[in-house]
C-alpha cells in the first residue's frame, strides 16, 4: 500500500496503486479481521456465523460429521484387517474459525467409537490450523474437552505443507468450511478472443474520505497513511502509535469499521499477454485456466489463487485412503459465472469470493483425484460439498 494520497478526477481517495485482485489491501482488512475478531464482534455485538451463508456454519451438522466418520471408520476396519492401519489417525481441518466444527467431529467421534468398539477415538490426532492466533485460541478452548487429542497449529492456509509436510501422505480426512471463499483471488476475462486480468485499487469516496478524516483530527492528504498504518497495526497498537487521533480502542475499531464500510473498489482490464506467463500459484501457470476461458463465450471468472495453491497443496498430505472435504460457495460450472456476481463482497468485516469449482475440479483429476461437487446435503442454500479422493 502507498502513504501518498492518490486522486484523480473522479473524486477518489485512492488506498492504493492498481494491483491483481489478490494483492489488494482488502486481504489485509480480511486478516486483521480474523487477528481482532474479538474486539470487532464485541463492536457489533454479533458473532462472525451470523453473517455466514444461512446464518449459521453447515460445519456444526452432527448428521454430516457423522456420515464423514462412519466412512472414516468403514476405511479403517478394512485397513485395520489388513495390518495396513497407521497407529496414529491424521485429522486436519484448515480455517477453524470459534471451533465449533472441531467439537461437533470429536464429540459425534467420541460417541461412535464407543459404539464401534475399536478404540479409534485414542489414536485420533486432530490438528486445528488457522492463521489467526486469537482464532486458534477460541477454538482450543471450545474443544477442551478433547484436549488429548487435538493440537493446535498456526499457519498459512495458502501454503498448508509449511507446516505440515511431516505428514505427507498421511492424512485421513483434510475438512474445510467457508474457508476458500475467504483466500486471495485474482480474477481474469475471456472478452471478443482476447483474454484480460481484471485489476483494481481500493478507494474511499471523497465525502466519506472527508467525513473519516475529520473524525479522527486528520487532513484527507493523511488518510491512506493512517489505514496503512492501521492495517500494519492493528486498532490496539494503533491508539498507542497515535494518541492524537484516538481517544481510545473503540476510537480505533470503530475508525476500522468505518473505513471497511466505506471502502470500495474500482477496476480496469488490462490484457494478458500469454497464459503461460501469468502464475497462478508459484507452480501452476495460466495454462490451467485455458479449458474454462476457452469454452466458447465471454467470461469473467476467479482464478482463486489462495483455493488453489491451498488445495494443490493439500492434496499431498493424504493418505492413499484419505479424503478431502470441502463445504463452500462453489460455482460448479462455468455457465455459473454468465449468470449472477460471484464477488469479491464483504462479509462483515471479511472478504468473501465464490469459489471456482471447475478448475479446482481440473487441477485435481490432472493430480489423479475423483473430484466431486455436490450441493450440501443436510440444508438447503448455496452451500456445495467438493470431496476429493485418490482415483482408484
Ligand atoms: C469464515 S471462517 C470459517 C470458520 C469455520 N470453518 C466455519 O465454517 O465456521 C474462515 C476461517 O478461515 C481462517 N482463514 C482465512 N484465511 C486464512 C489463511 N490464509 N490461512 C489460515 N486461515 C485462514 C480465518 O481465520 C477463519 O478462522
Amino acid at each position: 500500500m502507498t502513504s501518498s494520497l492518490l486522486r484523480d478526477e473522479a473524486d477518489r481517495v485512492y488506498l492504493e496503486e492498481w494491483t491483481a485482485g489478490r494483492r489488494s489491501c482488502i486481504w489485509q482488512f480480511n486478516a486483521l479481521y480474523w487477528s481482532a475478531l474479538d474486539l470487532w464482534e464485541k463492536a457489533t455485538g454479533r458473532g462472525y456465523e451470523q453473517a455466514l451463508p444461512g446464518g449459521e456454519s453447515d460445519a456444526r451438522n452432527r448428521t454430516a460429521a457423522a456420515d464423514l466418520i462412519g466412512e472414516l471408520m468403514a476405511i479403517w476396519d478394512r485397513l485395520d484387517k489388513v495390518n495396513a492401519l497407521p497407529e496414529e489417525l491424521y485429522v486436519v481441518e484448515l480455517g477453524v474459525g470459534n471451533g465449533n466444527q472441531a467439537k461437533v467431529f470429536l464429540d459425534e467421534f467420541r460417541e461412535m467409537d464407543v459404539r464401534h468398539g475399536r478404540g479409534y477415538y485414542e489414536r485420533l490426532h486432530y490438528l486445528m490450523c488457522d492463521y489467526s492466533a486469537h482464532v486458534l485460541e477460541l477454538a482450543r478452548e471450545t474443544v477442551a474437552d478433547h484436549s488429548e487429542r487435538v493440537s493446535t497449529l498456526a499457519l498459512d492456509a495458502t501454503k498448508p505443507r509449511t507446516a505440515l509436510s511431516f505428514l505427507r501422505g498421511k492424512v485421513f480426512l483434510v475438512y474445510i468450511s467457508n474457508v476458500y471463499d475467504n483466500l486471495p483471488t485474482d480474477e481474469v476475462a475471456q472478452l471478443g478472443g482476447r483474454t484480460y486480468q481484471v485489476q483494481t485499487r481500493a478507494y474511499l469516496p471523497d465525502e466519506k474520505a472527508a467525513e473519516l478524516a475529520e473524525s479522527v483530527s486528520i487532513t484527507v492528504e493523511k488518510l491512506p497513511g493512517l489505514v496503512d498504518k492501521l492495517l500494519r497495526l492493528g486498532p490496539g497498537l494503533l491508539v498507542d502509535a497515535c494518541p492524537a487521533n484516538f481517544s481510545g480502542l473503540d476510537a480505533a475499531v470503530r475508525f476500522w469499521q468505518d473505513i471497511w464500510g466505506a471502502l470500495r473498489l474500482e477496476e480496469r482490464y488490462v490484457p494478458l499477454e500469454g497464459l503461460d506467463t501469468y502464475q497462478v500459484t508459484e507452480t501452476l501457470t495460466g495454462e490451467v485456466l485455458r479449458p474454462m476461458l476457452e469454452s466458447g463465450t465471454d467470461v469473467r471468472m476467479h482464478v482463486n489463487n489462495g483455493a488453489v495453491a491451498s488445495f494443490d497443496d493439500t492434496l499431498t498430505l493424504l493418505h492413499p485412503y484419505g479424503k478431502l472435504v470441502c463445504h463452500d460457495l462453489f460455482v460448479t460450472d462455468v455457465d455459473g459465472y454468465h449468470t449472477t456476481f460471484r464477488g469479491p463482497g464483504k462479509y462483515d468485516g471479511s472478504v468473501v469470493n465464490w469459489v471456482n469449482g471447475p478448475l479446482l475440479s481440473h487441477i485435481g483429476r490432472r493430480r489423479g483425484f475423483d473430484i466431486h461437487l455436490e450441493p450440501f446435503r443436510h440444508r438447503g442454500g448455496n452451500i456445495v460439498t467438493m470431496t476429493a479422493q485418490l482415483r482408484d
